[in-house]
């Protein structure tokens, strides 16, 4: 079993209060400690999940594991996973920004996403990151333009759809034909003949995919590696270059509820390099360099979600709703695509779970609504409520619906807590309005 297989942070149990406690940390006492709602994450459980794909991947010589910010990053998380060896998948300027401020090398990182603007391709080139994942035509012609106002080359790798559907949420799917991200296959030659005709501050090295997200199926990946290799075997033998590079994307899937039950990190790399080393062969190519991107896989179990129990209500005859102190703004998965949570109540994990309750959030939307249908413990006002698996994909999404105040997150670790997010406060919220002059 790997750190994505269990339910809950590795750290979790439950103290000698009766209390849950994650990282040495009784949740209660957080939840005094830095209010409500907070993000909470096990940074023992992070470190381990990043040294089992380090481990997993160990028997292939040439791998470079990317840990994809989107699914959460703050300055604090790059350091971990620096110090873990991993570079970054980054997808904004705001992602690159951070990593550069918590003064860490861009070297080894990747810089992704669908329609970059100019100003942040300069800053990638600017800042040295170390390469670029190109999706587009037009972003071949603005990447090449920058690279050339600073008398720079910047080895790329072309973004392609592989067609390949996996069995996910349509949002988190990506790598299906009718995808808008990356070049269709159909579209690679041409890509290919620019680059090498036209953009000379351009150098092609490797072709990049990622199929989708929270993939429990290991197969998809022995056949996402055959499509790059093959695709490879292809523009080497027609444009007679090397790429050396193949980026399979992240997607390994977590277990948000017992029902789900995600492959080890072991299974999926043993699919990947049996792929590289049956597929390189039937190619005739050499075996590349491998990247990986893992994001959810890596925060998303290590993160909890800590809230206040507040008001209930009976609909007569129907559901029993009981509120908490956040909702869809904090962590949108649930409304956005019907993402399911488990969950205990940290202040009396071992009652029983006698009543069945639908956890709905505070903002005004009747879609609000965190966790339908769950048996827990009799809620009271004032209960703290821990929501498990909400670290990837939860605060990085969040927003100020309702000008409500952005949550805190803190690591845990050997009984410390610190924070590695402040929580907003009114100052924070209306600090970037302004009132017209003719409104004063
Ligand atoms: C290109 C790319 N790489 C990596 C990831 C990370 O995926 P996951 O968090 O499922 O591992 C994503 C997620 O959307 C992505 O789009």
């Amino acid at each position: 079993m790997t750190a994505n297989q269990s339910l809950k942070p590795i750290t979790t149990k439950i103290n000698e209060k009766g209390h849950l406690e994650i990282g040495g940390c009784d949740l209660v006492e957080l939840a005094d400690k830095y209010g409500t709602p907070l993000y909470v994450y096990d940074e023992a459980t992070i470190r381990t999940i990043a040294k089992e794909y380090k481990e997993a991947f160990s028997a292939y010589k040439n791998i470079n594991m990317l840990f994809a910010a989107k699914a959460f990053m703050t300055k604090a998380i790059a350091k971990i996973m620096d110090s873990e060896g991993f570079g970054f998948d980054l997808v904004s300027g705001g992602e690159i920004y951070t990593v550069h401020s918590a003064g860490i090398s861009l070297a080894k990182s990747l810089f992704n996403g669908n329609n970059k603007s100019y100003e942040e391709l300069e800053m990638a080139v600017e800042l040295g990151v170390g390469k670029i994942s190109v999706d587009n035509f037009l972003e071949l012609a603005l990447l090449n333009n920058a690279a050339k106002a600073r008398n720079k080359t910047v080895e790329i790798l072309l973004r392609v759809t592989p067609g390949i559907e996996c069995h996910t949420h349509e949002y988190i799917q990506t790598g299906h034909l009718d995808s808008k991200f990356g070049f269709d296959l159909t579209q690679v030659n041409d890509a290919v003949e620019l680059i090498l005709d036209e953009y000379k501050n351009l150098k092609l090295v490797g072709v990049h995919a990622h199929i989708g997200s929270q993939i429990f199926e290991t197969q998809i990946y022995y056949d996402e590696v055959e499509v790059l290799l093959k695709e490879i075997s292809i523009i080497q033998e027609k444009f007679n270059i090397k790429l050396e590079h193949i980026n399979l994307g992240g997607g390994l899937g977590i277990k948000y509820t017992e029902a789900d039950c995600p492959p080890s990190v072991n299974e999926i790399a043993e699919k990947i390099i049996s792929s590289v080393h049956e597929n390189a062969k039937k190619y005739g190519i050499e075996e590349p360099h491998i990247y990986i991107e893992p994001g959810r896989s890596i925060v998303g179990t290590s993160g909890i979600s800590l809230y206040t129990v507040g008001s209930s209500k009976q609909v007569p005859k129907g559901k029993k709703y009981v509120a908490v102190d956040g909702g869809m703004a904090d962590n949108p998965r649930p409304s956005l695509y019907q993402a399911v949570y488990t969950a205990d109540v940290a202040n009396k994990p071992e009652d029983e779970h006698s009543e069945k309750v639908t956890i709905a959030g505070r903002f005004c939307e009747s879609g609000d609504i965190l966790i339908k249908d769950i048996e827990l413990p009799p809620l009271e006002e004032g209960d703290i409520l821990c929501i498990y698996n909400t670290g990837a994909y939860g605060y990085s999404m969040s927003s100020n619906y309702n000008r409500v105040l952005k949550p805190a997150a803190v690591l845990v670790n050997n009984s410390q807590s610190d924070i590695i997010i402040d929580r907003e406060n009114y100052e924070h919220l209306v600090s970037l309005d302004r009132i017209p002059d003719r409104l004063k």
